[in-house]
């Protein structure tokens, strides 16, 4: 898929977090086919190595550095490092996650700790570090990641869903403290988006064919539907739009 251009996100630097795979991955192609300067973290070492590949064949090859963003020193000092290589970040795209399922009688204190660290505290902090660097810029746009799931209700995926509805809450009080700094923040939140992960885990093909059954648009939503999103969201072009949550679901919620 081909997507519209920015002319504001050329030579922009773009941290994304999550970006070896998945819609990350999709968005750091995307954002490097825009001529934006692209950093991006992940623990999966041999998918950033493909993404920077493909990234760097269609436009400015990312930046890859390795980084669990459950640490959040370790997160602090990947996103300094882009700032002193690449310049101040000016677009952070909080992506990462891990929607791992769980059932109620199963799930342990530890297990929520680490839910919530892989799917909210690295977002709030990114924001908080990012924040400094868009301040002295002049301003800056900020996508966080949600999901439908917390709307529509998915078994097994509670502590998942608290993160995910927590990450609107957040949004929404950050666009109120940051707007007049010209840092806008919003959210994206996608409905089933066929990543390798969910084909592999909880997609097969009857499940796919249920779930287009209950969207309005009946085909499956791909990496790129998102892309398109995010880069609005961090392009000049929705200066006016903080604030918002962006539902990518095909009409399924
Ligand atoms: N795919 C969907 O159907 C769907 C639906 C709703 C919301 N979302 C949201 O969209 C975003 C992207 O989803 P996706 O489907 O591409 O996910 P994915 O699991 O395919 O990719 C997530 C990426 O994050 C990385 N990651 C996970 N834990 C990490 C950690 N501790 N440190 C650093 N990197 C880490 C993974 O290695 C992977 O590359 C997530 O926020 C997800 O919650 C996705």
């Amino acid at each position: 898929m081909s997507h519209a251009r920015y002319p504001s996100l050329h030579d922009r630097v773009v941290f994304i977090s999550g970006g070896g795979s998945g819609i990350g991955a999709t968005m750091v192609e995307a954002f490097a086919a825009q001529g934006a300067s692209v950093a991006f973290v992940d623990i999966d070492k041999e998918g950033a190595a493909k993404v920077v590949e493909r990234a760097g064949a269609i436009g400015q090859k990312p930046l890859f550095i390795e980084c669990d963003l459950t640490n959040l020193a370790a997160l602090e000092a990947a996103m300094e490092e882009t700032g002193q290589r690449l310049g101040p970040i000016t677009a952070l795209i909080n992506n990462a996650a891990n929607d791992t399922r769980r059932d109620l009688a199963e799930v342990t204190e530890a297990d929520w700790d680490w839910a919530m660290a892989v799917n909210l505290k690295h977002q709030f902090f990114a924001a908080q570090i990012a924040a400094r660097s868009m301040r002295a810029a002049g301003g800056g746009s900020i996508v966080n990641f949600s999901s439908v799931a917390w709307m529509t209700g998915v078994p097994k995926l509670s502590v998942y869903s608290a993160a995910k509805a927590a990450v609107v809450g957040m949004t929404n009080s950050l666009a109120r403290e940051l707007g007049g700094d010209n840092i806008r923040v919003n959210c994206i939140a996608p409905g089933a988006v066929m990543t390798e992960r969910q084909r592999r885990l909880w997609f097969n093909d009857a499940d796919l064919a249920k779930m287009i059954a209950r969207q309005c648009l009946p085909r499956a939503i791909d990496a790129d539907a998102v892309a398109s999103a995010a880069l609005f969201l961090a392009a000049d072009d929705s200066g006016m739009i903080t604030k918002h949550c962006l539902v990518v679901d095909a009409g399924m919620r």
